[in-house]
């Protein structure tokens, strides 16, 4: 699957990989929780085109003229403010989605409750969540201090199934590099620190699959 609102980002393919797992097309409606900058969300909104819609909904104000400004020219995008624990939309939608999410969430199961309860029966969610110390710099774990929960992907699986979804799929992936690249960029944004030559293996991402039983 082409992303090319995802050219420049390194975990572009399990997005790709779980979005083909879907089938998701042209007129489904999504929601992106914690849509940060909105990668995922222009991602999402080349897919579903102009009779789709995306709701990208993020708790950080400022991240909603980021969403206006990278999805410009995606009038079916709708950026919302507000926090994933509160997630209420005007509609019932085909796929919630969060990345890189709820490792920062105070109540990563609730939030993945309301994702559930705002799909239609028989619609989708996608969460992926990374395990930070499974990441390595020249062999050594990497570490994330200041996220809330920083192996959330690790517990994903049962957190989706407490959410009352069916696990359609699930697995695991990490980008990795050795000297200048987009892995060594995107290291030295996360954490200021340029990994030169080292070998990095950036944090995996678990991505979990599901639907909402139908009804
Ligand atoms: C690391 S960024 C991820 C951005 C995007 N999902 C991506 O993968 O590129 C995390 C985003 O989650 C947002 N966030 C943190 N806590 C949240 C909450 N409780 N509800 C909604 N958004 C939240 C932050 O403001 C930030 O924009």
């Amino acid at each position: 699957m082409e992303l090319r609102g995802l050219r420049d980002d390194v975990y572009r393919r399990p997005l790709a990989t779980a979005l083909d797992r879907l089938g998701i097309g042209p007129g489904w409606t999504c929601v992106d929780v914690g849509a940060g900058g909105g990668d995922v969300s222009v991602a999402l909104a080349e897919i579903v085109g102009h009779e789709g819609r995306v709701y990208a909904v993020d708790s950080d104000p400022e991240a909603r003229d980021e969403v206006a400004s990278a999805a410009a020219a995606h009038s079916q995008v709708l950026a919302i403010t507000q926090a994933g624990e509160d997630l209420r939309l005007p509609e019932q939608v085909d796929l919630a989605f969060c990345r890189f999410l709820l490792l920062h969430v105070v109540d990563p199961a609730e939030v993945l409750k309301r994702m559930a309860a705002a799909v239609r029966p028989g619609g989708w969610v996608v969460a992926q969540e990374p395990i930070t110390s499974a990441g390595r710099i020249a062999g050594a774990p990497f570490a994330m201090p200041d996220a809330r929960h920083p192996d959330i992907g690790a517990l994903l699986p049962s957190l989706v199934r407490g959410a009352g979804l069916d696990i359609v799929d699930a697995w695991a992936e990490a980008p990795a590099g050795a000297g200048p690249g987009p892995v060594a960029d995107y290291l030295e944004l996360l954490t200021e620190v340029d990994p030169g030559d080292d070998p990095v293996v950036l944090p995996p991402l678990v991505t979990v699959v599901a639907q909402l039983p139908a009804d």
